[in-house]
């Protein structure tokens, strides 16, 4: 029996301290942070400093690493590790990527596919394109990169060529008066001239809206594609100094304090 096995339901404080404490032990006495963004997130811009913060929480230093909560990652990651650890959903991306196989498109296009919602899966939605792409930059060959960042605006625009209507989707989720916002427009119409458009294109062609509970789709059906396309870093994805490897830390220990 616990130590509220008595009759009286807690209080809303009792409540609080008792998540409080739980959440302590889970984080083996560590403190863990919320990044502004994540308050924002919640609606609010309430800013706690780090001497208040630790004096509710007498005794206890702020979590500088690993959060224990969250699945323990390698010393030295890969991107297969932050697709298995880290990324929320995995689904979306593998069905895009096996439809790119299955049409026979090169592995490129298969790479853009399996990665073009990368941001979405595991790190800020707002701009996926443009976060996808800075993520991924330093390891994929820059067409791989470059229509990451494109598909976001060219989602908006239909190629009759292609076959590519405005998905039913976005009518659904932005309603039928939505319009794109003058910097996605810009970034349509340069790509539309750009020497990699159609491997953007592929992306949207490729990306599919609908989850089928039927499709077999399993993330090693593109490990080899992902070691020969996705320049593995020796020292693990977040330690090799590279203008996303803080990205790749954020991702790995959100919650630390600094
Ligand atoms: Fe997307
Ligand atoms: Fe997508």
């Amino acid at each position: 029996m616990g130590p509220h096995a008595a009759s009286r339901p807690l209080t809303l404080s009792e409540q609080a301290d008792e998540l409080e404490e739980k959440m302590m032990n889970e984080l083996n006495d560590k403190i863990a942070t919320k990044s502004a963004l994540f308050s924002m997130a919640d609606g609010n811009l309430d800013y706690v400093g780090g001497a208040e913060l630790q004096a509710r929480n007498p005794g206890k230093y702020f979590l500088m690493g690993a959060d224990p909560r969250l699945p323990k990652m390698p010393e030295k990651p890969t991107l297969i590790d932050f697709f298995k650890h880290r990324f929320v959903s995995m689904n979306h991306l593998l069905q895009s990527a096996a439809l790119a196989l299955k049409a026979g498109h090169d592995e490129k296009v298969v790479l853009a596919c399996l990665l073009h919602d990368v941001a979405v899966a595991g790190f800020i939605r707002c701009d996926h394109g443009y976060w996808g792409a800075q993520l991924i930059e330093p390891y994929v060959d820059e067409e791989v990169s470059w229509a990451v960042r494109v598909h976001q605006a060219l989602r908006f625009f239909p190629d009759e060529s292609i076959g590519y209507k405005y998905p039913d989707m976005y009518v659904k989720y932005f309603g039928p008066d939505y319009q794109p916002e003058p910097y996605i427009v810009e970034e349509y119409k340069r790509a539309r001239s750009h020497k990699y458009y159609m491997t953007a294109r592929l992306i949207c062609v490729n990306d599919i809206y609908a989850f089928d509970p039927d499709a077999k789709v399993n993330l090693d059906d593109f490990v080899d594609i992902i070691g020969r396309n996705f320049k593995q870093p020796k020292e693990g994805l977040g330690f090799d100094n590279t203008p996303s490897s803080h990205m790749w830390r954020t991702l790995m220990w959100p919650t630390r304090f600094l």
